[in-house]
Formats: structure tokens, C-alpha cells, sequence
């Protein structure tokens, strides 16, 4: 098969460290036909799928389940599976089972997972940590919003505003320090998601000066849009954690800058109109669609000078791949060597249209944004999925799971120099 190039950049495909594709349990909002559709759409070549479905992906059943529905996918594939306090004696079946990393989630969000007590994440640390797989935090403390949250909602705010005052970034950057602490004391390796605020930088750069193997993602959203967004975007621009003021803004461009934000990842969470559109923000549903408008949005960036095309190819690829464990340890090879591959032209110009998203639940605060670069092609393992910018609907069912491929390093001790428990140990021997 050939297309003509000439003009375009050839790129690995995207790598998605956080989508949410809602299959089973809540495929009114999407499934992974329409979400993987979405991402080849998206230049988007693997996705790593959140665990917060129904039945979340907590025990191997549920797993088995998620990987059934998943044999529709278009594009690769990896599965967290859920770290909660109740299912600590099901990590190590999950990982015989498949799932590529873990997810837990310290703070409450769309399909209401209890956060696990600090004791019982230090726990699960333990037990992944032993295998080396990646665990990835929602990390917003629970306590904290839900006092806010009650009494924000007992002085009658409802409005959309209400939801950013009710998760301030301590809220965030207490939840980051803790999890660095806890990834620190156990040798797990760990991913802070959507970091949203200047705060958890402190947490997360001093962590990574520790030697903690914690990396970071944030995303479009927290980029490109910022406080003032939300009269004109009203509910449709509610999500976890919050867009917060300028001044955030601009500390995660600059983090994204310095390489204190490894990643950039989507936090595609998919809602119906009518759950994304009402008047009360407290019963709007949080997230939205965003795995087929990443690249144009982003790329949009790079052609304004914000990023060059390198980073944003490390940003949105190769730190993925490496963090997940995709990417090769010996030889030459780089991400998308087995031709997972996207050509873009950074000259086609496009808006956003929530119309024409291959996404179920396709409501996005960027309808309507002017974008200046585009993916035309995309290639899974050779494969065209998008093709001259139309979905090749006979490659559903190519996707497969990544941990057929993945290689995890061999599990890292404690961090000997630094934690207590290093030296404890070390003092009575
Ligand atoms: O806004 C959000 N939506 N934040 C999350 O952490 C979960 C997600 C969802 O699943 O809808
Ligand atoms: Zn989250
Ligand atoms: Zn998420």
C-alpha cells in the first residue's frame, strides 16, 4: 500500500497513557470500537484503558471481561488494572492475567471507587513493586474535597466555578507528596496523572531528584485552557482534577519545558450530551473526550514555537513507551519500530468539531478551536487505520494487548541512600 508522503512528517503513533473507555458497564458513553476509532482517527496507535468501568477492573473475571470487549479495538492496547483496598489479594492474578500497570485512585471520580486508605496503598506498592509494573495515581486526596465539596454545596453554589474552589491544588499536591513517599519507601514505580497545578511540581521534582521512579503526565486541558474558560464553557469544561488559573498554566509550561512532566496524555473520559451539559455542576458528569483531538491541538503548539516537534514526539511516544515498557532495551530500535506510525501535515488547517469525533460521548470544550497540523495516516504494526483521513473500518479487531510485548526492568530495591528503611536495615545486619 502506498501513500504519497511528500511534504509530511513520519512519527511514531502516539502512545495514550490514560483513556477511559467505558466498555463494560457504561457504553452509552463509548466502547472500545468507538474509542479506539477515535484514536486512529487521532494519530493515536496505543492507549493504556483506566479501570474505573463496570465492573471496574479489580479481579481477573472483570479483566477478562474488558479484554473481550477489547477484541474490537482498532489500535494496541494495554489494561490497568484497579489497585483498591479490597482487591490487594488479586494484583498479582491481574498481572498473571494481562493488565500492562495499575491504577489506583486516592481521590473519588466518575464511577465512585473507594480510595484506599494510605495503608492499603502501601500495601499494594509492596506487591507490584515485586513485578516492577508501572502504577499510575489519580492522585487528589479524598478527604479534603469532599469537606469542600459538602460545603460548597450547602451555601447553595452550584455553579461551575464551584467545582474549582472545591479542589484546590493542595488537594493535588498533598496526594503527589504522599504517593512519592510511599513509591520511595516500597521501590514501586509509579505515574502521577493529569497534573493540573504548579504545586505538585515541588513534590514531583524533588522525588525525581530523590531517585524515586515516579513519572508525570499532564494534559491538553491544562494547557490550553485556563479559569477564564469556564463562563463561556460553563459544565462542559468540568473535570477531575479541576482547570485551574493562568498562573498554573504557565508553571506546567514550563515544567514541560524543563522535563519535570515526562508526558503529555489526554484523560479521554467520554459523556453523553445530555450528562455533560446541566445547570447543576455538582450532577454534570466529570471529563471529556480527548484522544482524536490531542494531536491537532498540540501540534498546533509546536507550529506556534511553544514546544519543538522532538519534544512533543518524547512527550506523547517515547516516554510513554519507555515508562510502560515498549520500549526496546537492546539494539537500535526506537518506538514505533514495528511501524506504529503516524504521518501528519503540520500545514492542514482544521476545527474541532464535536460533530465529526469518532468518540460516543463527544462533547469537548475545544469544539469550535482552530488547529494548524493534522494526522492524515495512521499504521498499527503496518496496518493502516486511518487512511487520507478516513477510519479503515475493515481493521477493527487489529488491536492487540501490549503485554504480549512488554518488558518491565527487573524491580529496583529501595531507594538505599535515602529512605529510613534502607538504613534501618542496613544498620542491623
Ligand atoms: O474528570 C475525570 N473523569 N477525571 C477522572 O479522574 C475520571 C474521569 C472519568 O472516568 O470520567
Ligand atoms: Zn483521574
Ligand atoms: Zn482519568
Amino acid at each position: 500500500e502506498v501513500v504519497d508522503a511528500r511534504g509530511k512528517y513520519i512519527l511514531p503513533g502516539a502512545i495514550d497513557a490514560h483513556v477511559h473507555f467505558r466498555d463494560p458497564g457504561y457504553t452509552h458513553k463509548e466502547t472500545w470500537e468507538t474509542g479506539t476509532a477515535s484514536a486512529a482517527m487521532g494519530g493515536v496507535t496505543t492507549v493504556f484503558e483506566m479501570p474505573n468501568t463496570n465492573p471496574p477492573t479489580g479481579t481477573v473475571e472483570a479483566l477478562n471481561l474488558k479484554l473481550k470487549s477489547a477484541e474490537q479495538a482498532y489500535v494496541d492496547f494495554g489494561i490497568y488494572g484497579l489497585l483498591g483496598e479490597d482487591n490487594l489479594t488479586e494484583l498479582e492474578a491481574l498481572i498473571e492475567g494481562g493488565v500492562a500497570g495499575f491504577k489506583c485512585f486516592m481521590g473519588n471520580t466518575f464511577g465512585n471507587l473507594p480510595s484506599p486508605p494510605t495503608g492499603a496503598i502501601l500495601e499494594g506498592f509492596e506487591i507490584v513493586a515485586k513485578h516492577g509494573y508501572r502504577i499510575a495515581l489519580h492522585a487528589e486526596n479524598a478527604s479534603i474535597m469532599a469537606r469542600r465539596s459538602k460545603k460548597l454545596r450547602e451555601a447553595g453554589r452550584c455553579d461551575p466555578l464551584a467545582h474549582l474552589d472545591a479542589r484546590p491544588p493542595v488537594v493535588a499536591t498533598e496526594a503527589v507528596s504522599r504517593a512519592a513517599i510511599l513509591a520511595e519507601w516500597t521501590g514501586a514505580r509509579i505515574h502521577i496523572l493529569h497534573v493540573s497545578s504548579g504545586d505538585e511540581l515541588r513534590p514531583l521534582r524533588e522525588a525525581k531528584a530523590r531517585g524515586v521512579d515516579i513519572t508525570a503526565e499532564t494534559c491538553p486541558h491544562y494547557l490550553l485552557l485556563d479559569e477564564r474558560a469556564y463562563t463561556e464553557k460553563k459544565s462542559l469544561i468540568r473535570v477531575n482534577p479541576p482547570v485551574r488559573e493562568k498562573t498554573h498554566q504557565d508553571q506546567l509550561w514550563r515544567a514541560v519545558q524543563d522535563g519535570t512532566i515526562d508526558m503529555i496524555a489526554t484523560d479521554h473520559a467520554p459523556h453523553s450530551h445530555e450528562e455533560k451539559h446541566r445547570d447543576d455542576i455538582w450532577t454534570t458528569d466529570c471529563g471529556f473526550t480527548g484522544v482524536q483531538t490531542q494531536m491537532p491541538l498540540m501540534l498546533t503548539q509546536v507550529g506556534a514555537g511553544r514546544l519543538s516537534l522532538t519534544d512533543y514526539v518524547r512527550m506523547t511516544s517515547l516516554a510513554p513507551a519507555k515508562a510502560f515498557g515498549l520500549y526496546p532495551r537492546k539494539g537500535a530500535l526506537l518506538p514505533g519500530s514495528d511501524a506504529d506510525l503516524v504521518i501528519i501535515d503540520m500545514e492542514r488547517e482544521t476545527q474541532v468539531d464535536s460533530a465529526k469525533l469518532k468518540s460516543k460521548g463527544s462533547s469537548t470544550p475545544f469544539h469550535g478551536h482552530a488547529a494548524k497540523g493534522a494526522p492524515v495516516h495512521t499504521l498499527v504494526r503496518g496496518r493502516f487505520v486511518m487512511r487520507d483521513g478516513a477510519l479503515v473500518t475493515e481493521a477493527k479487531g487489529h488491536g492487540r494487548n501490549v503485554r504480549r510485548i512488554q518488558q518491565m526492568p527487573t524491580p529496583k530495591p529501595r531507594n538505599v541512600e535515602t529512605t529510613t528503611a534502607a538504613i534501618v536495615k542496613k544498620n542491623r545486619k
